[in-house]
């Protein structure tokens, strides 16, 4: 029976079947342990059920020496020093595919809000500035029929250029990899990251975050960008350098922005992008669904339990660890 520290109660009954196998605790609070807690569960844990928030970092793993797993409820695993797990020889997993379809849902639920200018039509309602019916009140931008670029062809990011596809949209990627066959199905153009800036009304992220991918969007990549062009970061805030595509936005040199990932998360209530009326936000809930969020814990907990079991996991994201 191993010990197993999982960082937040999950919905569904997932853990119950880890807790049928091993003797599991789990943080009490709704917010995350602070990095001390973390570690303390950690050092005396042989598996980690760890978040977004938690850091799994080289100092974390050293102090841990009984641990032999981390399962993530994510499939991004920028928060976990990977390198150092490995050299540790720490399993990590992660879940990928689970929650492919519902952030791909956000993903054109933010470029919808943006274009059709959903929050400040939700507030005139609510807040009793509905005036008498005008030919020129809240005008939006058609999606159907405009260009959106999608950076990043995974598994998300085609969702997205299939969602795009079926509004009438020009979708164009770019992608490290060959063109897979969905994406000559679904008839789409790839081009460099710069051309693509050059011709998307919408500019939609689905990259990991990485050490190449970090401050991708840029000034200079803004710069490219259509002044009425959006930008959609359903990835990873870091993707973007924030400060500028706050300056970018200010400037109107591009159209707005749609976020549902910032540098700092929780982003701060001050911060310049909220006095933007172009910008529409949402804190992080790109897989945030009952169903999803139920199949993530599934997934998490189906990694732990093949782990200590001497099976291999599902979803592995250092395989070389379990060598
Ligand atoms: C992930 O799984 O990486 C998401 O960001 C969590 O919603």
């Amino acid at each position: 029976m191993a010990r197993i520290f999982v960082t937040r109660a999950l919905p569904g009954d997932a853990l119950g079947r880890l807790a049928a196998e091993h003797a599991v605790e789990v943080w009490p609070e709704a917010d995350p342990p602070s990095p001390a807690a973390l570690r303390e569960h950690a050092a005396a844990a042989d598996g980690l059920l760890a978040m977004l928030p938690d850091q799994i970092d080289a100092g974390l793993l050293a102090a841990a020496p009984r641990l032999r797993v981390v399962a993530l409820l994510a499939v991004g695993y920028d928060n976990v020093d990977v390198a150092a797990a490995t050299a540790r020889r720490v399993l990590v997993t992660n879940t990928p595919g689970v929650l492919t379809e519902t952030v791909a849902d956000l993903t054109f639920a933010l470029i919808l809000a943006q274009a059709r200018r959903l929050p400040e039509a939700s507030a005139a309602v609510r807040e009793g500035r509905w005036p008498a019916w005008r030919p020129a009140y809240l005008l939006g931008r058609d999606v159907h029929g405009a260009t959106l670029g999608i950076v990043g062809l995974g598994a998300i990011g085609l969702a997205v250029a299939r969602r795009g596809r079926g509004f009438g949209m020009r979708v164009l990627y770019t992608s490290r990899r060959p063109p897979a066959e969905a994406a000559t199905a679904l008839d789409l153009e790839r081009l460099d990251l710069d051309d693509l800036l050059r011709q998307s009304d919408y500019v939609s992220l689905h990259v990991a975050l990485t050490p190449a991918t970090r401050g991708l969007i840029g000034a200079r990549e803004l710069a490219l960008m259509k002044a009425t062009a959006v930008l959609v970061n359903t990835a990873r805030g870091a993707v973007v350098d924030q400060d500028a595509l706050t300056q970018a936005l200010t400037r109107g040199q591009i159209g707005g922005a749609a976020l549902d990932v910032f540098a700092e998360e929780p982003l701060a209530p001050d911060d310049p992008l909220l006095t933007l009326g172009n910008v529409v936000v949402a804190p992080h809930v790109g897989s945030a669904t009952v169903e999803t969020r139920e199949r993530m814990a599934d997934l998490a907990v189906a990694n732990l339990l093949a782990f200590f079991r001497s099976e291999r996991p599902p979803a592995c994201v250092n395989p070389e660890a379990l060598a």
